[in-house]
């Protein structure tokens, strides 16, 4: 066998998240500004796995190393194959537990890897069936979400268990996404908003729908090309999701800095809890002065991105 590659980009959630576990819809792009790349070589034995990360590496994540091999696994069984006679080595650039999508990405790149290595021809369908037990391990109740855009192409409008709808986000707008540094446990996220269902159904899910609503308000602005409305729907959608716990201080102080800043709105990204946040700008020098203000304000990383530009290679 020769060497395999199997390749897949980090993601940002524009608007949606948690609500789309709830059957309402979401908007996100790929972002191969940050990216998987795993790589298959024969060795003689048991599988061996070698992985690099973003700030640190997968020991100090033994939560990361179970997913993994949950996808290496299954998707030996699916191919009926041994877990022998490779090695698999991950390179990642997504920043894990930050809401980029790192889990659902390791998985989407580690199927193409094994697959391509196998000489397997792989469907879409299978990759995310395959993608999402991994998943389903790491997050309990996915939307699928992750895994349809750290594989995409092009950016979505998604609603769960409907068929992918291709969405142009041709918005002339700059987005800024900031990382916390601090790590946000997606799953631990969405089993809180589960509880404060359980506990109190009717404001939750008024929330909830309200996040739906939000992200059709959006959809509405970016089809118009009005990055204004956009900015004030992204601002509402970060109370809401802060009104379901899923925000925190550090969170909070970067989306007031970005808006103290020029930003058109801003808001967390992803799970929440820590991991990242987005502001949308109006042009590229408001872009560059809220990003050195976010990085003065504790931000670890940031990333700027011109949107519509967000095609995969
Ligand atoms: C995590 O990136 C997005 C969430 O909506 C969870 C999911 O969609 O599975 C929080």
């Amino acid at each position: 066998n020769q060497p395999a590659l199997g390749k897949a980009n980090g993601k940002i959630i524009l608007m949606g998240e948690h609500s789309v576990v709830y059957g309402e819809p979401a908007i996100a792009i790929p972002f191969p500004a940050t990216h998987i790349h795993a790589t298959i070589t024969p060795i003689e034995g048991p599988v061996q796995l070698d992985c690099v990360y973003y700030q640190g590496d997968l020991a100090s994540a033994p939560q990361h190393l179970e997913n993994l091999i949950a996808v290496v696994e299954s998707t030996l069984n699916e191919l009926k194959q041994e877990f022998n006679n490779f090695k698999l080595t991950i390179e990642s650039t997504i920043p894990v537990e930050r809401g980029m999508g790192s889990s659902a990405a390791v998985a989407i790149a580690t199927v193409r890897a094994v697959f391509n290595y196998y000489s397997v021809p792989l469907t879409d369908d299978k990759l995310l069936t395959l993608a999402n037990i991994s998943e389903t391990i790491a997050h309990g109740n996915p939307s699928g979400l992750d895994a349809a855009m750290t594989s995409g192409r092009h950016p979505l409008y998604y609603i769960k268990g409907k068929p992918f709808v291709p969405f142009k986000v041709s918005l002339s707008a700059y987005l800024i996404v900031a990382d916390t540094g601090l790590k946000g446990q997606t799953r631990d996220a969405v089993a809180s908003i589960a509880q404060l269902n359980k506990e109190d159904t009717e404001t939750t899910m008024d929330a909830i729908h309200g996040l739906g609503d939000l992200a059709r308000q959006a959809k509405f602005a970016i089809e118009s090309a009005n990055p204004v409305t956009l900015g004030l729907v992204m601002n509402e959608a970060h109370e809401t999701l802060s009104s379901l716990g899923v925000s925190n201080e550090r969170l909070n102080h970067l989306v007031s800095t970005a808006r103290t800043n020029g930003a058109l709105g801003a808001k967390l990204t992803g799970g929440g809890r820590g991991g990242c946040m987005i502001a949308l700008a109006a042009d590229k020098d408001t872009a560059a002065s809220i990003s050195n203000a976010l990085v003065d304000a504790g931000a670890v990383n940031t990333w700027t991105h011109q949107l519509g530009d967000e095609s995969v290679e």
